[in-house]
């Protein structure tokens, strides 16, 4: 098939709200566009592991710290999935790792803030967790096969940590007034944020609307921003927390919330490295793949064998 029809073949499955695979004919554009989302989508999830990773020698139970490390394991699970359907387009895991440590790929703003209080493990799954199930959701029917199957897996289990970080924060709200106040603390420093992991405005993002066209993403950055907050605030409520935003009000013609602007100039120097962690999480997952070199010589070293002895 000559390029004409195949660019043809692949805008009607994408019409069609069909999967493309990877062997199938892709745009270059496309190819990249999913890369790079995927890419930035896996580093988060690897990245994220660091300020939770943080309490789980701290938490204050055994049980609390048996939550925790399952959790941030199931991260890198994620993470790992991620890499994998990114590695059906022809970039290998180890490309990506450089890529990340050198600067060259992004990954998600909310993760260069630091946990600082216990609270913030129960605000990161409440929050950062609700945040992402908000906007992974949808991405479960993303027109990427790889991509839109590894989804559902991981949605299942982001729900499961949006759970368990409301269960943390319900139990301290019951706890002492010093615990409710750690909580508050912690859902004013992170509320903001949170709504900055959607993405810039419409209106200020150059790739929404041709990865809306290649069904690669499913919603705009304004759209699912919406929809966190009127997830979130009947939550809160039930929490007993205040969200800081004295603009939040109920908009009975939109059957809405009406907020606030995020602080987009903040958004802007975090995503360029200027954010409160962005030096250390870079610096930590760079000695972390250092340290990790001989267990992937160790694993090459062994395959090779393996292989010559199944020849001999
Ligand atoms: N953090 C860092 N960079 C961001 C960002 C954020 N929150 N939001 C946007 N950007 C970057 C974009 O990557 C793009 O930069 P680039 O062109 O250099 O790559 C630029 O800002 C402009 O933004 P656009 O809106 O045009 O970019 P996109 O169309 O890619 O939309 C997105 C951004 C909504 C984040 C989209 O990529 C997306 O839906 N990604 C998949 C979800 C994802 O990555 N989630 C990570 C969240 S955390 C997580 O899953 C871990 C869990 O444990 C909580």
């Amino acid at each position: 098939m000559d390029e004409h029809s195949l660019l043809a073949s692949f805008e009607s499955t994408i019409g069609r709200h069909e999967r493309i695979e990877p062997r199938d004919w892709m745009p270059e554009g496309y190819r990249k566009t999913v890369v790079r989302q995927v890419a930035q989508h896996a580093h988060s999830e690897i990245i994220g592991m660091q300020p939770e990773g943080q309490w789980i020698g701290r938490a204050p139970s055994l049980r609390r710290k048996a939550i925790l490390l399952a959790k941030v394991q199931d991260e890198a699970g994620h993470g790992l999935y991620l890499y994998s359907a990114c590695e059906t387009l022809g970039v290998s895991r180890a490309e990506l790792t450089e890529m990340l440590i050198e600067g060259r790929q992004k990954y998600s703003s909310i993760f260069n803030y630091p946990a600082l209080s216990y609270a913030d493990v129960g605000t990161i799954g409440w929050l950062v967790d609700g945040a992402a199930i908000c906007n992974q959701v949808p991405l479960c029917r993303t027109s990427y096969g790889p991509y839109g199957r590894s989804m559902i897996r991981i949605c299942k289990e982001e729900s499961f940590h949006q759970r368990q970080g409301f269960e943390l924060l319900a139990t301290m709200m019951r706890g002492t007034d010093e615990q409710r106040a750690m909580v508050q603390e912690s859902v004013d420093r992170f509320w903001w944020p949170a709504l900055m992991m959607f993405g810039p405005p419409d209106d200020d993002s150059p790739n929404t609307a041709q990865s809306m066209a290649w069904g690669i993403k499913r919603n705009t950055n304004d759209d699912l921003r919406q929809r966190m907050v009127d997830m979130t605030v009947p939550q809160a409520a039930v929490l007993g927390v205040t969200l800081p935003d004295p603009d939040l009000k109920w908009n009975e013609e939109r059957q809405s919330y009406d907020f606030g602007a995020p602080d987009w100039d903040e958004f802007k120097a975090v995503i360029s490295g200027n954010g409160p962690c962005n030096t250390q999480r870079i610096a930590h997952r760079r000695r972390a793949h250092e340290d990790g070199a001989w267990v992937r010589e160790a694993a090459l070293a062994f395959a090779r064998r393996s292989n010559e002895e199944s020849h001999e």
